[in-house]
């Protein structure tokens, strides 16, 4: 039988308590890693680390926008687990829907600080622990269809996941020389609570949405698709793999979407 992938390894996932977090809590712990989840859905969080047991996984209440906690997040997974091999920062907002004429500028800083400064937070504290241990560690954000093309997502939004990729990029640029790999996952529209409340639909018609507007057919995105793309990041399989922005988006981003032409 072969080892599982992230066997003895130690994770810290932000937004862990819903959606695609919530997957690669479950989908990590699977696959022989030791889990720190963490979220500001404190009670949601508890529940998903019980239905995944305490010799795995422990939930811990951590605001990414406050950089105070994400330190000591990550000063406690050393303490309980004495590493730190893969972070998955992944907490995100949507942020305001407004129109560019009537944008919400407090609402694009807020996006920015869970979007981008949470992650830099988390990327700053996790490559330190990294760093100061000599562990070769592997780090992936969550950015989106929206970090490469304009019109599918709010302003806010979009601008934030566009800039999650510089930040990763950059970390990458830095953190290649410690043999620490930083890439970033960017999914097409899946019916997680951020999307459906987004938008006040039900699951099922946002679903129905995406896959109407979807490229690839036949098939629904969930959030475990996107969190098995997160495993192999984690993963040694993609051991030579930094600075991607990986696409789980069947296509969507490289083909035309408007009416063919020829
Ligand atoms: N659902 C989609 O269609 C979609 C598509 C592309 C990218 N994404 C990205 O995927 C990531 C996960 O989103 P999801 O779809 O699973 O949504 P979700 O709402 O199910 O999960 C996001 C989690 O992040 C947590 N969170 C928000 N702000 C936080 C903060 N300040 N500190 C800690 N945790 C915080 C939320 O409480 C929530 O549990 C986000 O970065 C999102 O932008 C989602």
């Amino acid at each position: 039988m072969s080892k599982p992938r992230l066997e003895g390894k130690v994770a810290l996932i932000t937004g862990a308590a819903s959606g695609i977090g919530e997957e690669a809590a479950r989908l990590f712990a699977e696959n022989g890693a030791f889990v720190v989840a963490v979220d500001i859905q404190d009670e949601l969080g508890n529940e998903i680390a019980a239905s995944i047991g305490a010799e795995r996984i422990t939930y811990r209440h951590c605001d990414v926008r406050d950089e105070k906690q994400v330190e000591e997040t990550v000063s406690y997974t050393l303490e309980k687990y004495g590493s730190l091999d893969i972070l998955f920062s992944n907490a995100g907002v949507m942020g305001p829907l407004t129109t560019i004429l009537e944008l919400d500028i407090d609402g694009l800083d807020s996006t920015m600080a869970t979007n981008v400064r949470g992650v830099a937070a988390t990327i700053k504290h996790a490559a330190r622990a990294m760093v100061g241990r000599n562990i070769r560690g592997s780090i992936i954000c969550t950015t989106s269809v929206a970090s490469s093309i304009g019109g599918s997502g709010p302003h806010a939004y979009t601008t934030s996941k566009h800039a999650l990729v510089g930040l990763v990029r950059s970390a990458c640029s830095e953190l290649g020389a410690y043999g620490i790999r930083v890439n970033c996952i960017s999914p097409f529209g899946i019916a997680t609570p951020l999307s459906c409340k987004a938008y006040n639909l039900q699951p099922g018609e946002v679903e129905a949405n995406c896959c109407a507007a979807a490229n690839l057919k036949g098939i629904t995105l969930k959030a475990k698709h996107v969190a098995e793309a997160a495993l192999f990041l984690a993963s040694d399989e993609s051991a030579y793999i930094s600075g991607h922005n990986m696409a789980v988006d069947g296509g969507f981003t490289v083909v035309n979407n408007s009416p063919a032409v020829v």
